[in-house]
């Protein structure tokens, strides 16, 4: 087999009978079959040099090596997730004496469900593929490839939770720790949207959470510019209020974005007069957004004078607080039926 090749087999079965967990794997995954800079896809461009009988030869022997290694990430992932079912049924204790819990009648989703349920529709109207991430996530999606090194202060307004003796390993502080994830495994040109549970280590008071919901989406094209990123949020919000919403920028820093900007819009509950949900102020801060970074488009592989991209994070907790008019944040929090059967 050509040489190349059976260095990469080589390579590739010695670090997958290393792999122990799923994170692990994708990290491999990515190695090698990450669609700019992936070491298989790197082999495939050797191919436009051959002619003739080698470059067939050579086709046809990657194509078999590619097969090959795609069907033993499979297995491998089949048999983590087995792994892990297996431990969680030894662990799990079924008590037959417990009494039976009394039926209630049905329940129904949560404010926010409902907001991000709306909110994934609309995406998905404008051209936005959904996807879902790891909570549990690497030091590397969370802070390095957004161009927030170890000892950047933004680390301190995102502190997180650590797993014990894993400290590569942490609880995502915000689901932009897809933007690099997502690029990796589309490539460009992308439009995704990425909602999900996100954890901070903050002390609990009335507006903050240790767990809470993010929405975020971003769009990688050629010539991406702000007129772009408000023109889409502002498309996004009148398909969740069904009303045109009224929106200003201020500037904001964040690692990933440059520029970056925080974007406020006119309370809906008190039409911008001052109200509980606006602070009075008759703006609500929503989101932040801005253009993506190009260390963050150079690290998913792309080349950033080509390849440009905004994205956009918010909670969703004041999207919600918006379009069902509740004034008070910590009612959407308190698992008060009484409160929450109204929706
Ligand atoms: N990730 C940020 C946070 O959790 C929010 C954010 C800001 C997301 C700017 C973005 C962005 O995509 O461009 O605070």
């Amino acid at each position: 087999m050509n040489s190349q090749l059976g260095k990469i087999k080589q390579e590739f079965f010695k670090s997958l009978e290393e792999i122990k967990d799923v994170l692990q794997l994708e990290k491999l995954e990515n190695e090698f079959f990450s669609r700019k800079s992936g070491k298989m896809n790197e082999v495939m461009k050797v191919l436009k040099d051959l002619v003739g009988e080698a470059r067939k030869e050579f086709g046809i022997l990657a194509n078999e090596l590619k097969i090959e290694m795609e069907k033993k990430l499979a297995e491998k992932k089949q048999e983590l997730n087995q792994e892990k079912l297996g431990s969680l049924i030894q662990e799990e204790e079924i008590d037959v004496t417990e009494p039976k819990l009394p039926i209630h009648e049905g329940g129904h989703l949560h404010p926010e469900t409902k907001v991000l349920w709306e909110m994934e529709d609309v995406a998905r109207s404008m051209g936005f593929i959904v996807e879902d991430g790891p909570e549990l996530d690497s030091d590397y999606y969370c802070f390095e490839a957004l161009n927030i090194p170890k000892t950047h202060p933004a680390r301190d307004s995102q502190d997180t939770f650590y797993i014990k003796d894993h400290p590569e390993w942490c609880m995502r502080p915000h689901v932009s720790n897809m933007q690099v994830r997502l690029l990796q495994k589309y490539g460009v040109p992308l439009r995704a949207a990425y909602p999900g549970r996100v954890f901070r280590n903050e002390a609990t008071d009335a507006s903050h959470e240790h767990t809470f919901y993010q929405f975020e989406a971003l769009v990688v094209g050629k010539d991406i510019n702000i007129g772009h990123l408000v023109g889409i949020i502002k498309e996004l919000l009148r398909g969740l209020y069904n009303t045109d919403v009224e929106v200003r920028l201020r500037p904001g820093y964040f690692p990933f974005v440059e520029p970056g900007f925080e974007m406020d819009m006119k309370c809906l509950i008190c039409h911008g007069v001052g109200c509980g949900a606006c602070k009075h102020s008759g703006w609500v801060e929503t989101l932040g957004c801005g253009l993506m970074h190009p260390k963050v488009i150079e690290g998913a592989g792309f080349d950033s004078k080509v390849w440009t991209g905004l994205a956009f994070g918010m909670g969703l907790t004041r999207l919600a607080m918006q379009k069902y008019k509740i004034d008070n944040i910590r009612l959407l929090q308190s698992g008060d039926l009484n409160f929450l059967k109204q929706f």
